[in-house]
């Protein structure tokens, strides 16, 4: 039995993985011409780099309009301005996803209400997003997270009978599709994070896919500072400046021309890693969705059993990112961050209702066990190395399950020697 790298043996992987993000002599070329151009910003809003990105996105995502904003967290408050939900209207938000989902809905003055998550999908549950139904309840923020996608039949239907607003959080699902259409096509919005670890980066950036022409004039308007837009003759509300710059959507089109073969390899490498995955002691691989047609990810999401794979998921991680592998422990249950407690939260919504963030009161069994004890993150570059990228991971996933023993050991004195570099 090898050493592990955590305990000074050598490590699986010695070569780094792919670079991200990736770019070649196209971008130099296509930021140099919009400076020589000398339309930098996004005002007029939209200018011709951002029209011609956003036609491309389209193009890749499905969808008829779209609007391109600074982040992919103000693409949510935005979408729920544009739908006019407000001044403590309730936003069902899951469990495990990252604080924009939640923090977005707030900024519009709304008070997300966390729902608990599938425990296979490790997104919201339908049945506990019924269950959150009040009176109050306005959207639902479904999280396409970890290479898995929402039951979006389900989300639409009990959005269809109770009148509600559905914003897929598309952050780490661009080019997924569901029955063949894509993510974010599926609700009223689909909202796109293009920071800089994302799939598709502009650096920053976001794109909020919208339904309606009235609700993309509505998201423009907000987005360019309340000005007009489409049929408008005036402001649809008071708004600020979101608008993308012309240099982040010249990238954007490069982006995407690179984009369809990345996202392809991926999702093979996704499918070779599930099957690799499958006999290792201790590891569940998360079950495919036949209605999850096309699988495009960012983060790839397994789950361990600590007792049968003998460690903890903290001291896997850790010793996986020792053998060479980018591995993460992913998104805390969502109802214990700090964040969301009011007394923390600066955010008028949360000190006017104090009553409504009781999040510390939430028992949420799925989101409790998945993201505290069982699941495992693999970095989307480990999917761009080819086979021998998966078979890297895996082969040293095998290896810290064969030493777990030792390892949990040695984990569990660093700890209480109160080692603070772990890095997880
Ligand atoms: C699930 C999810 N939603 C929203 C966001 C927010 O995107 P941004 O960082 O572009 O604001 C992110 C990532 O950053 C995310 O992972």
């Amino acid at each position: 039995m090898s050493t592990l790298a955590a305990l000074g043996g050598d490590p699986v992987r010695t070569e780094p993985y792919p670079p991200w993000p990736d770019f070649d002599d196209r971008d130099v070329e296509a930021v140099t011409a919009v400076i020589r151009s000398g339309r930098w910003g996004g005002f007029p809003y939209p200018g011709p780099q951002t029209q011609a990105f956003l036609d491309a996105f389209l193009e890749m995502q499905g969808g008829n309009y779209a609007v391109a904003m600074v982040n992919g967290t103000v693409t949510m408050e935005v979408a729920c301005r544009a739908a006019g939900i407000g001044w403590g209207d309730e936003v069902i938000v899951p469990a495990c996803t990252f604080q924009a989902t939640a923090a977005a809905p707030m900024a519009a003055g709304a008070i997300p209400v966390i729902a608990d998550i599938d425990p296979d999908t490790l997104c919201i549950d339908p049945k506990a997003v019924e269950a959150a139904i009040t009176e109050r309840t306005r959207a639902i923020i479904p999280v396409h997270v970890g290479a898995q996608m929402a039951d979006m039949d389900a989300i639409m239907a009990i959005a269809e009978a109770h009148d509600l607003i559905v914003i897929e959080d598309c952050a780490h699902a661009h080019g997924a599709k569901w029955r063949g259409q894509g993510a974010g096509t599926i609700g009223h919005f689909g909202s796109f994070s293009l920071q800089s670890s994302k799939i598709l980066t502009t650096g920053e950036g976001g794109v909020l896919i919208c339904r309606t022409k009235e609700l993309a004039d509505r998201a423009a308007s907000v987005v360019d500072c309340g000005r007009p837009h489409g049929a408008m003759t005036e402001p649809f509300t008071i708004g600020t400046n979101y608008r993308m710059t012309e240099i982040q959507a010249a990238l954007g089109q490069v982006a995407l021309e690179r984009f369809p073969a990345q996202a392809k390899a991926r999702e093979t490498m996704g499918d070779y890693m599930d099957e690799a995955l499958s006999d290792v002691p201790g590891v569940r691989v998360l079950p495919r969705d036949e209605r999850h047609t096309t699988r495009s990810f960012y983060r790839y999401v397994f789950a361990i059993d600590p007792a049968e794979f003998g460690a903890q998921r903290e001291a896997v991680a850790y010793a996986l990112i020792q053998e060479g592998v980018p591995t993460e422990l992913g998104y805390p249950p969502m109802h214990m961050y700090d964040l969301f407690q009011p007394a923390l939260t600066h955010l008028p919504v949360a000190r006017a209702f104090p009553e409504r963030f009781r999040f510390d009161e939430l028992s949420l069994p799925g989101a409790e066990r998945l993201c505290r004890y069982e699941s495992i993150w693999f970095d989307e570059t480990v999917f761009r190395a080819g086979p021998q990228g998966v078979d890297d991971a895996v082969t040293a996933l095998r290896k810290v399950q064969e030493n777990a023993g030792e390892l949990q050991a040695a984990f569990d004195q660093w700890v209480a020697d109160g080692m603070e570099d772990l890095d997880l």
